[in-house]
């Protein structure tokens, strides 16, 4: 019997990348999964990538999360097929990217990132609390997907560092306010993860990039959803409010290697 046997789970972004890696994770493991991605065609095609894995009876519909009105279609959807809810991983995430640098980039496009990462994870929180995990005798858990970024900047990416630092204050907050009523709210904080980006890298940045890495790799998808996974079972039971580094060792040094003085 799988570890989330019986468990309804909701991935947000779970269309592409460590999303779909994360949806795979739980799906093989006995879990009724729902996805999402932001369009119609994101989610079609998260959806064919899935089944070309064989994984069966997953949900998928788009929502953009950043729309408290497809918000509430995404739960009505999980209320007719599912009628309960014990997972939900905020995983999707505005990269931030090409918006230049702190004193060119517009408010416009500080506000996009916002939407999504910080105020969209809510929303789709507050949606879980209120329409199911309250309303249910074992409540539900929560997991955010944030960044080592959040505490280690990286340059020209003002708003998404900003909103991954928000996150892991949101973690901590809602764990503080839910932990009385049986809500757990922890976070995976990864670092470089491979994903189709790396595909069209140059190889010596590639390479540079590892070396940054005290493991000399970056995370793998299914790396990261061990993480959430971990953080969504009852192995962490006692765990709310925690931000877990996933970085292959990233976060513990001061100076990568070959600029080590
Ligand atoms: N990749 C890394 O190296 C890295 C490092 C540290 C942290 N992380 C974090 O780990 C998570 C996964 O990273 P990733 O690189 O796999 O992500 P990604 O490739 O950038 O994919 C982002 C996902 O979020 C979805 N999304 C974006 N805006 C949305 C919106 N408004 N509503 C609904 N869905 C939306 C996207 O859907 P569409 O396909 O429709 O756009 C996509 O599925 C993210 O939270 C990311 O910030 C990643």
């Amino acid at each position: 019997m799988g570890r989330f046997e019986n468990k309804v789970v909701l991935v947000t972004g779970g269309n592409r990348n460590t999303g779909l890696d994360i949806v795979e994770k739980f799906a093989r493991e006995g879990a009724k999964v729902f996805m999402c991605g932001s369009s119609a065609e994101s989610t079609a095609k998260g959806a064919g990538i899935l089944a070309s894995r064989g994984l069966k009876g997953i949900t998928s519909q788009p929502c953009d999360i950043s729309d408290a009105s497809q918000v509430a279609a995404l739960f009505d959807t999980i209320e007719r097929e599912a009628g309960r809810l014990d997972i939900l991983v905020n995983n999707a995430a505005n990269q931030g990217i090409g918006h230049g640098g702190p004193l060119e980039m517009s408010p416009s496009a500080f506000h996009e990132v916002f939407n999504t990462n910080v105020i969209g994870g809510f929303q789709v929180t507050q949606a879980a609390c209120t329409r199911f995990f309250m309303k249910q005798e074992t409540r539900g858990v929560v997991v955010f997907l944030s960044s080592n970024t959040a505490m280690r900047a990286i340059r020209n990416r003002t708003a998404y560092c900003s909103s991954k630092g928000a996150i892991n204050s949101l973690v901590r907050s809602l764990a503080l306010d839910l932990g009385p009523l049986g809500i757990r709210v922890n976070c995976c904080a990864p670092g470089y993860i491979y994903t189709e980006r790396w595909e069209t890298l140059d190889p010596a940045k590639a390479a540079r990039r590892r070396l940054n890495c005290p493991l000399r790799h970056e995370a793998k998808g299914a790396d990261i959803a061990n993480v959430v996974a971990f953080l969504a079972s009852g192995d962490s039971g006692n765990m709310t409010g925690e931000i877990v580094t996933c970085d292959a060792g990233c976060s513990c040094q001061h100076m990568p290697e070959d600029v080590d003085v």
